[in-house]
């Protein structure tokens, strides 16, 4: 049950992996391995633990200490009684540590972590109660921690705490679960319970018991998870990536579902924030990597279509420069999992600045969702693969209802107007399938380019955050040098880059956008071709204008303008998945990442 939990949560990290199960023989086995899950898996079919039902298990990303076995997860408490588990970074762990030392405890791992299971087993030791020594030790520990720990002396009991990591509990019939998403305990139970900020949850098989800090019972919200087990499997495809991308055209449409009637966008499920839209005279956009250039297009959605001012920003960059907000700003975070900590502390930060925050999540229960005045929730269902796919679309989706919201509230658009932009929304489920669907050829340039050691992206208007996208696709995934550029900017710099041979990507805006904006694109690839460059364009159906220059067409079918984004991006998403296969690289857990960056 354990292996199989963390065989759904491995994409949060996969530097090393570790259980402790307190045996029906009343004694705590752990075993723990550096590498992948299935290094683990490996030693515990040569040598299972004894058998047991209660137990913790854990996949690491690390922060403290290197990917060995030592530094895996779980740590013992001093007399080995005690097991726990963390996901954070406890940041005044070199105090604790001095203390512990200084009072003769031995250390087994170089990881912040430790000091906690040592804490707590000692807490443990004079209370005779796991509950109360979490809370004798939580109030102690500063920066993100979720911890989980089990007792050799209190065999059916699992004792959490939360702090700005994430933790859900999952409740079953004769048996109740932990876990840092719902997909570690899915196969059991939909039925799920949040646990809020600095609290600490006690599990039995037959009883939940939620406090805060102090150990004042609090009360927390249920919801049924959305989707079933099988929603997260592979199947027959031979990625997640593959599957997920796949799955783009149903991750916008059932974002779209339910919010859309008549031709109008209905977002009365945040009435909250429905009812300020009036009131709200600037819009600031947060978000990392992917979920940052969906913010992108964001702005340009809004400000075409509502004309309200919008700013993007990179979640970490934001709240260290002091940012000038106010009651009339709306701050939309965008996240996939909902846990990223730079966006988290970001959406805090603005909080406590009085802006309203609305989340643009993918993942029920999430913190940042919880944290936020309220949640739209972009109904991608769950994504595995490190490189986030069809979660990208949907947050596009998500902000673009958001933009035509906006746009209805404020009279900036005509009801006829709006009506025809809702039904080009809706039209791109189909749109993108097809896309999908023929994406023969640039699948096969891509496995034709596994020795290209750099590749450029262009692209100008809503065609920029789809190059930026493109690249960090092919680094992310492909190991490759990718950079993306507005496509004006290269005469002022970039175009140096250009030698026989580059690679260039180009998005090209549809003849029919804004102004003259296609006739420049054309116009840059010219002076890219005429210095050598290798140029594969992504064009619109009928566009003939791209032939003459481009070494390759990648075909979209027809789109507005806004919504070009929305079919451009499948193209890349294959090509970097394409490379990176044909290089012969793990296309779904690429090296140094983690699916869920829950440390700033
Ligand atoms: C890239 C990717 C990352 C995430 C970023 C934010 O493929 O997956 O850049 O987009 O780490 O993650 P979320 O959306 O979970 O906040």
């Amino acid at each position: 049950m354990l292996m199989g939990g963390l065989r759904r949560l491995e994409y949060r990290g996969y530097d090393s992996a570790g259980v402790a199960v307190v045996g029906d023989d009343g004694t705590i086995a752990t075993r723990k391995r550096a590498g992948k899950l299935k290094v683990l898996a490996n030693d515990l079919t040569e040598a299972p633990l004894p058998g047991g039902s209660t137990g913790i298990g854990h996949t690491r990303w690390a922060t403290h200490g290197g990917p060995t076995d030592a530094n895996a997860h779980p740590h013992l408490g001093d007399d080995g009684r005690l097991a726990l588990i963390h996901n954070g970074i406890i940041e005044n762990f070199a105090e604790l540590k001095a203390e512990l030392v200084e009072s003769g405890a031995e250390f087994h791992s170089e990881t912040d972590t430790e000091v906690a299971a040592l804490l707590i087993g000692r807490e443990y030791r004079e209370t005779g109660d796991l509950a109360e020594a979490f809370q004798r030790v939580v109030n102690r520990l500063h920066g993100a921690f979720t911890l989980l720990a089990v007792h050799q002396d209190a065999p059916d009991v699992v004792v959490g705490a939360r702090r700005n990591s994430p933790l859900v509990i999952g409740l079953g019939d004769g048996e109740n679960f932990l876990g840092s998403d719902v997909a570690a305990f899915v196969e059991y139970t939909r039925r799920a319970m949040e646990i809020g900020q600095d609290q600490i949850v006690t599990i039995r098989p037959d009883s939940i018991v939620v406090t805060d800090f102090a150990g004042e019972p609090v009360e927390n919200r249920e919801f049924e998870v959305a989707w079933d087990a099988s929603a997260s499997d592979k199947g027959g495809w031979s990625s997640f990536m593959a599957k997920e991308i796949t799955e783009s055209p149903d991750a916008v449409a059932n974002t779209i579902r339910g919010r859309v009637s008549d031709g109008a966008v209905d977002l009365s499920e945040i009435a909250r924030i429905d009812e300020v839209l009036g009131d709200v005279d600037r819009i600031l956009i947060l978000g990392c990597g992917t979920a940052y250039y969906s913010g992108m297009l964001g702005k340009y959605a809004i400000e075409k279509w509502a004309g309200i001012p919008v700013d993007v920003e990179l979640s970490h960059e934001f709240r260290y420069r002091e940012p000038v907000l106010s009651s009339r700003t709306l701050v939309i975070s965008v996240s996939q999992s909902g846990e990223t900590m730079d966006t988290l502390m970001a959406v805090k930060y603005a909080q406590e600045r009085g802006a309203t925050t609305l989340s643009v999540c993918n993942t029920q229960g999430a913190t940042i969702a919880r944290e936020s005045d309220a949640a739209l929730f972009t109904h991608a269902g769950p994504e595995v693969a490190v490189a986030s796919t069809k979660a990208f679309v949907a947050q596009v989706t998500a902000l673009y209802l958001i933009a035509l919201r906006l746009a209805a509230v404020r009279g900036t658009q005509s009801t006829e107007a709006l009506a025809e932009l809702v039904d080009e929304l809706q039209a791109v489920p189909t749109k993108l399938s097809q896309v999908i669907e023929s994406s023969g050829q640039i699948a096969e340039l891509a496995r034709g380019m596994s020795d290209t050691r750099s590749v450029l992206f262009l692209g100008r208007h809503v065609g920029y955050p789809i190059a930026l996208e493109g690249a960090l696709k092919l680094k992310e995934i492909a190991y490759i040098h990718a950079e993306g550029f507005a496509a004006g900017e290269l005469k002022h710099g970039p175009i140096s880059l250009i030698e026989p041979g580059q690679r260039v990507i180009v998005v090209v805006p549809s003849p029919r956008a804004v102004d003259s904006l296609h006739k420049k694109v054309v116009s840059n690839i010219q002076e890219i071709r005429a210095r050598g460059a290798y140029v594969i364009a992504i064009a619109e159906a009928g566009d003939a204008a791209v032939l003459p220059f481009a070494d390759d067409v990648i075909r979209i079918p027809l789109a507005g303008g806004m919504f070009e984004p929305l079919l451009a991006v499948a193209p890349l998403q294959i090509f970097a998945m394409e490379l990176a296969a044909a290089k012969g690289l793990d296309v779904d857990q690429p090296r140094n990442l983690a699916k869920s960056v829950t440390v700033e």
